[in-house]
């Protein structure tokens, strides 16, 4: 059956619509989280402190555990102590977030209403698109270098995780919640990084024929693998999102003494593997 276009564009005036669905649930709730996120990680930023477990910062025999807020660890001199180190390093993954082609289209709709959804009058009557200053989106690609390094840097802070220090100096390898905590925020980043347009458009644009340029097989499947996961963008965000606000809390809870943490494999693997 034909669409009836007429019938489906918004009449005129802000918020005024034909639809007859619950069509603001979907912003609400992305205003909802964007806002308790935002939120959290501001206030996180500012508190400056109980980011890191580790024997320096009175746990002996812990491994180092560093939370997603803050690393990699930056040690500032004490002159400069009154800067959260969080803020030099959240202007990165904040900023890929900020330009991802995704949450573009989700904070426009959830905090300007422009539009508040498909069909729905919006606040001004001209369309400009991504232009004059929103012409700064067009960094995202450069974003995306800087994310596929955070990937790196956090799948490390894992592997840090795995070694726990002995009295004589030397490392067992061992488990802890912590690691499962930072592992599962690691996957889901990754899953995030690796499905962005971006990466999509860097591996396989501007190629109409794989077979004829260099590595094109490789570029091929890497492609192939890229559209795969882009096909749930939207869900990678969210759950990332999610995730790394939850790995920052359960370092907080632990650094702060409010939980242990808890070690699970070290037991068994204690004495069978050691690393100077
Ligand atoms: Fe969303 Fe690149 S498009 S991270």
């Amino acid at each position: 059956m034909a669409t009836n276009v007429s019938a489906a564009a918004a009449p005129p005036g802000f918020g005024s619509t034909h639809r007859k669905d619950t069509w603001w649930v979907g912003p609400l709730l992305t205003a909802l989280g964007f806002g308790t996120f935002i939120v959290y990680s501001t206030f996180r930023a500012f508190y400056n402190a109980e980011y890191l477990v580790d024997p320096e910062t009175g746990f002996p025999g812990s491994a180092h555990i560093l939370s997603p807020f803050y690393s990699p660890l930056i040690a500032l001199p004490a002159s400069l102590a009154f800067i959260s180190p969080a803020f030099l390093i959240l202007w990165a993954p904040g900023g890929f977030r900020l330009t991802c082609y995704y949450y573009r289209k989700a904070y426009y709709r959830a905090f300007f209403w422009d539009p508040p959804a498909c069909a729905v009058g919006e606040p001004r009557k001209d369309y400009n698109g991504e232009t004059a200053l929103l012409i700064f989106q067009n960094i995202h690609r450069y974003f995306l270098y800087l994310a596929l390094i955070f990937v790196c840097i956090l799948s490390y802070d894992v592997w840090l995780t795995l070694w726990w220090p002995n009295e004589d100096g030397s490392h067992s390898f061992g488990m802890s919640m912590a690691t499962l905590v930072l592992a599962t925020n690691v996957v889901f980043i990754a899953l995030y990084t690796f499905s962005c347009h971006s990466l999509r458009h860097l591996i396989g644009g501007k190629v109409d024929c794989f077979s004829c340029v260099a590595m094109g097989q490789t570029r091929y499947d890497a492609w192939k693998g890229v559209s795969k996961l882009n096909k749930n963008h939207m869900l990678w965000a969210w759950i990332s999102l999610f995730t790394v606000g939850l790995a920052d809390l359960y370092v907080w809870l632990v650094a702060s003494h409010t939980i242990t943490d808890i070690r699970g494999v070290a037991a068994a693997l204690a004495n069978a593997d050691t690393r100077d």
